[in-house]
């Protein structure tokens, strides 16, 4: 999907009068989760090796990070590697870890000057001990941040963050601490390990591929989905100020009927 005519960058929709508690629709989401595509076919555009399309895609990060507490959203999630990136050649792994690793090493005291708390949502157990060591180290330093939460998705898949609850609730129950019946919707949201986090507003697909991929699947049941060609390494504050006006003309139903 293009963006198109629709590219009016710095355009702010109008807030809705009154808002109604079906089509609550927000000027500004509270929470933005981003699918960082393209990295590869943007290096492979240039003749460079994948790695440089991850590494342009960590600057990136960075603009739209700055550009997303501009905006006052609230909550940023970027899926940064997923279960299924284990797939990838062992060298291009690596070289994601360690991207992870210098950004991590690098901006930490950039985020905490722009008040913004980092956290993390995946098993990451299985990512190498200094990705560990400087993913705490940076929720620490950040924890004071208010302006905006920075989730990192990092070996997170949808499946794997419901099967994880599921698993969770199952050895609840098996202890006898919670009966079966008590399991509701909102019992099980909490148990999410993105369930400190309000559901994501607007879910972005840059890259031109139009699914989810494994992606937040239980909070983006009524996500507003937008997709455009541009390549995540191109991405900058226009694309993200493009992508929440798209938000913003959006009328949000829930599964109701408009203006109820
Ligand atoms: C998908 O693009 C991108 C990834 C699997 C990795 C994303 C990693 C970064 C942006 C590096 C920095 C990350 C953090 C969290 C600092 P792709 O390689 O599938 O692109 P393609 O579809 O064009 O091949």
């Amino acid at each position: 999907m293009s963006e198109g005519s629709a590219f009016e960058p710095g355009r702010e929709p109008a807030a809705s009068a009154a808002p109604s508690p079906v089509a609550a629709a927000r000027a500004v989401p509270r929470h933005v989760a981003i699918v960082m595509d393209g990295n590869g076919r943007w290096a492979n555009r240039r003749g460079l090796p994948r790695l440089a399309g991850h590494r342009a895609g960590a600057q990136a990060l960075e603009r739209v990070v700055r550009c997303a507490a501009e905006l006052g959203i609230e909550v940023l999630t970027v899926y940064g590697f997923s279960t299924e990136n284990w797939r990838r050649p062992a060298t291009e792994v690596r070289g994601i870890m360690h991207i992870l690793v210098e950004f991590l090493r690098l901006k930490t005291r950039d985020l905490v000057r722009e008040g913004v708390r980092l956290r993390y949502v995946g098993d990451v157990s299985a990512l190498p001990a200094a990705a560990r060591a400087e993913l705490e180290r940076s929720v620490r330093a950040t924890a004071q941040g208010r302006r905006l939460t920075l989730v990192l998705a990092l070996n997170y898949g949808g499946r794997w963050e419901i099967v994880d609850a599921a698993r969770r609730l199952a050895a609840r129950a098996a202890r006898g601490e919670l009966r079966p019946e008590e399991i509701d919707e909102a019992l099980f949201g909490r148990e999410l390990a993105t369930g400190e986090f309000p559901p994501p507003d607007l879910i972005v697909r840059p890259g031109g591929e139009l699914r989810l991929s494994n992606f937040l699947l239980w909070g983006a049941a009524y996500s507003e989905i937008v997709a455009t060609d541009t390549l995540w390494p191109d991405f900058d504050g226009d694309t993200l100020r493009w992508a929440v006006a798209e938000f913003g003309r959006r009328e949000r139903r829930f599964g109701g009927l408009p203006g109820r």
